[in-house]
């Protein structure tokens, strides 16, 4: 399958690189040129340091954007130290309850943390019993929820011939189909949005490596979050007295045998809150970003539709070469490293660039080709890897197979409509802010 087209990506401020000097992953308007960037960086420098920008004073931060560098940390959390682990598991040892930690962090997700994972063992535990049933291992389940919810949001535009793709399919999928595996009533979506936009943030307003946000920033973000807790802990009241069969009832009612008992209000708003940052915008972006794949490359839509055994192919390819999540700086080196020839020193932050490891070509032959027939489709690094990986990647897949299958379904063709700017939301994530799209519906 050929290469998606170079869609106009000369808009915003900044301009397009030509050199190693002009590479600035974080500067504003940078998500217009990541991809020539990163073909730059693969050129001529792999491991990018970035001077102070580590942790502490005095030291540095490094660019990964190889795809074995990055396999190779994220595979061996020991050795590379997952941020903010050695931290719960201090606070833990110092007998940090999660009530405690909350009042120190206002961060219900850390708060949780503490108590139910504070060491990489425990970690592992709380995924396998606490949220792969719902989102990991246990996530085909919501086959018929999802199929159900993606044709009710078409029936809502497809006799109209056009649809602005974003807030009317990306984002409501994801969020509804979230909704309904926790157990919130749809009808509060628009306030549910409003605190998943809070959460996340950091991802979309925070500068630099290290996503900061000013004390500004950080003060509206929780005033944006006012009353998400109690309105958990509302839900958490009613189904402790009438459980449902969704994920909060589920939370409610397991006894976590890795610490022989059952979760707290708090424990139990910690996971949701974890689960919302995960979940929403990043399923929005990949199927944003797989719409314009199908408008790019002639005859993709027409081929998927004639044999839909290709579209999981479509969409782990689509996952590699335009990745919603670009990269995190989730990852130090607890010991002396050498990457790609460059000595990075111990307790050196790590900025992991999964989307420039996703188009590496020592890794993938013709990198920029979407190529349905590749050798090991998963080995993209989208999700991460390891024991860390994201614990929602079967849940996303799922709904973007399915989202597709239900598309392809009900559109003979698509295609870009007017008034699209390609510019994309600043951040961390690749996502434009809107998709508007031309389709004729099977009839
Ligand atoms: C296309 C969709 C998604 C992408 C690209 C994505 C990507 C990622 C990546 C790269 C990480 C970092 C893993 C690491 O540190 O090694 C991560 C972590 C995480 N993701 Fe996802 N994710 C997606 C969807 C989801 C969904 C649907 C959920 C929830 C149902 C979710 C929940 C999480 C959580 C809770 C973490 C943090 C795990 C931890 O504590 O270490 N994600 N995700």
């Amino acid at each position: 399958m050929s290469r998606p087209q170079h869609i106009n990506h000369d808009l915003g401020p900044m301009t397009c690189p030509v050199d190693l000097a002009a590479v600035d992953l974080f500067g504003p308007g940078a998500q217009e040129h990541w991809y020539e960037m990163y073909e730059i960086l693969h050129r001529e420098a792999p491991v990018l340091r970035i001077p102070g920008g580590g942790l502490r004073p005095g030291t540095d931060a490094y660019v990964l954007t190889k795809h074995a560098d990055i396999a190779m940390v994220v595979k061996d959390p020991e050795r590379f130290t997952v941020m903010g682990q050695r931290r719960l598991t201090d606070w833990a040892n110092e007998g940090m309850t999660a009530e405690r930690t909350y009042e120190v962090s206002r961060n219900l997700m850390t708060a949780s943390m503490v108590s139910l994972r504070p060491t990489q063992e425990l970690y592992i535990k709380h995924r396998k019993e606490l949220t792969d049933p719902w989102v990991g291992t246990g996530a085909l389940r919501h086959r018929e929820t999802i199929t159900r919810l993606a044709n009710d949001l078409v029936d809502e535009w497809i006799d109209d011939g056009e649809v602005e793709f974003i807030s009317r399919f990306a984002r409501p999928l994801p969020q509804r189909v979230f909704a309904t595996i926790l157990g919130f009533p749809l009808d509060d979506i628009p306030q549910l949005a409003e605190w998943g936009d809070a959460i996340v943030t950091p991802f979309v307003h925070g500068t630099g490596l290290k996503h900061e946000l000013t004390p500004e920033q950080t003060a509206e973000m929780l005033a944006r979050l006012e009353g998400f807790q109690d309105y958990i802990y509302e839900h958490v009241r009613r189904k402790r007295r009438d459980p449902q069969d969704d994920m909060v009832s589920f939370l409610c009612d397991v006894h976590y045998e890795a610490l022989d008992r059952k979760l707290t209000d708090l424990e139990i708003a910690g996971i949701v809150h974890a689960m919302i940052i995960g979940a929403l915008e990043t399923t929005q972006y990949a199927l944003e970003e797989q719409a314009q794949l199908l408008c790019e490359i002639p005859g993709l839509f027409d081929l998927l539709r004639a044999d839909r055994s290709k579209v999981r192919a479509f969409t782990e390819e689509a996952l590699r070469l335009r990745s919603p999540t670009h990269g995190l700086s989730t990852r130090m080196t607890s010991q002396d490293e050498v990457f790609q020839g460059v000595d990075v020193p111990a307790g050196s932050l790590l900025h992991l660039r999964y989307a420039a490891g996703n188009v590496d070509p020592d890794e993938f032959e013709c990198p920029y080709d979407l190529d349905l027939e590749r050798d090991g489709l998963t080995r993209h690094l989208a999700f991460s890897a390891g024991p860390r990986v994201c614990p929602g990647a079967n849940l996303s897949r799922i709904e973007q197979q399915i989202a597709w299958s239900v598309l392809l379904d009900r559109l003979e063709s698509v295609e870009y409509g007017e008034g699209n700017d390609w510019l994309h939301q600043p951040g961390i994530m690749l996502g434009t802010l809107k998709l508007n799209l031309r389709f004729s519906k099977i009839s």
